[in-house]
């Protein structure tokens, strides 16, 4: 039970999206891997059925997942408990955020940059920036000013000097920080970015029409846009946003010689093109829902 995911996962990963600026292809991982903790999880040789012990809790499946990472348990906050929401009434989160200086935040700040908004623990950013190291720099925005500290402390953990992470509102930061950085933006991705979207807390959107122009205008040709949500009225609002724009094209063939399909037939890709699941996909995933996700090119 549970170790389903593995198998799963090598099916997924061998579908890579095939185009000239794709942003990673998927590395093959291993699946032998057992839990000695709830965040360190070690490797083991050969795990029969019998010793793998039950996937209960999904926090232990994030663990798994993003076992090489080997982030610490005890940052844990101050033992303040990280609240999940926050008010959106709240007069910081209608100022823009500071640009920072890009030199100071990373090593080569003219390398391509990849913006995940709404990036919650930051581990999917982290495990990207790890396998990317001096080719592309990685900005994590969050509106948890928390959960950034922590994802801070792990980035320096790792000692990667190509991910930062803000706290910020995406919606009203997004464009005067893409537009200061110094090099090309390459994707931008805006993963189950509410978890509580109402048609009556519109005006709460991350993804509002502003943000769609500042995302379409910074990208660089051929650069690309990925979205994805467990919410299918999410999923289709940022989708209608992203069709809309004529500059983009939806990305659902694989063209390697042949060409295979890579979405449903309502259009939803068929899996994640990134190599690795966010921890909400992972929890989503885990209760059984599907997850509709887009991938958008810029023309060149
Ligand atoms: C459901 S979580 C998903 C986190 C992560 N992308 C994933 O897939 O696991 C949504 C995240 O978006 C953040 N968020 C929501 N609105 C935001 C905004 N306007 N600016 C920045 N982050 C935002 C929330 O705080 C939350 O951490
Ligand atoms: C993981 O981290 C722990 C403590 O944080 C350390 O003792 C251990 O050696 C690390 N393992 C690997 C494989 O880096
Ligand atoms: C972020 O800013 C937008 C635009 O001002 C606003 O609509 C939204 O409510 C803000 N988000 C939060 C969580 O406060």
């Amino acid at each position: 039970m549970g170790w389903c995911c593995c198998s799963r996962w090598l099916s997924q990963s061998r579908l890579t999206i095939g185009v000239s600026v794709s942003p990673f292809l998927s590395t093959a991982r291993s699946c032998s891997l057992s839990f000695s903790s709830n965040c360190h999880v070690s490797s083991s040789p050969q795990p029969t059925l019998q010793q793998q012990p039950p996937l209960t809790r999904s926090s232990q499946l994030v663990a798994l997942e993003y076992a090489d990472l080997n982030l610490s348990c005890n940052l844990d906050l101050g033992h303040v408990r990280i609240r999940q929401h926050v008010n959106p009434l709240s007069s910081s989160f209608s100022v823009p955020a500071q640009v920072p200086d890009w030199n100071q935040v990373f090593a080569d700040p003219t390398l391509p940059l990849m913006v995940d908004i709404g990036c919650g623990s930051g581990r999917f950013l982290m495990w990207l920036a790890k396998r990317t190291p001096k080719e592309r720099n990685f900005l994590g925005l969050e509106i948890r000013q928390r959960i950034v500290k922590r994802a801070e402390s792990w980035a320096k953990d790792l000692a990667l000097d190509n991910i930062h992470f803000l706290f910020a509102n995406a919606t009203i930061s997004f464009k005067q920080l893409v537009e200061s950085y110094l090099g090309p933006l390459v994707l931008v991705s805006i993963l189950c970015p509410d978890p509580h979207f109402k048609k009556r807390h519109h005006k709460r959107r991350v993804l509002q029409k502003p943000l769609v122009g500042a995302i379409v205008d910074n990208l660089m040709p051929g650069g690309q846009v990925f979205i994805q949500s467990d919410v299918l009225d999410m999923a289709l609002d940022m989708r209608n946003q992203f069709d809309e724009v004529e500059a983009l094209k939806h990305i659902d063939f694989l063209n390697l010689g042949h060409s295979a399909m890579l979405c449903d037939s309502e259009g939803w890709l068929l899996s994640n093109p990134m190599g690795m699941r966010t921890e909400r996909e992972i929890h989503a995933e885990l209760e059984g829902a599907k997850i509709y996700r887009r991938l958008y090119q810029k023309h060149m």
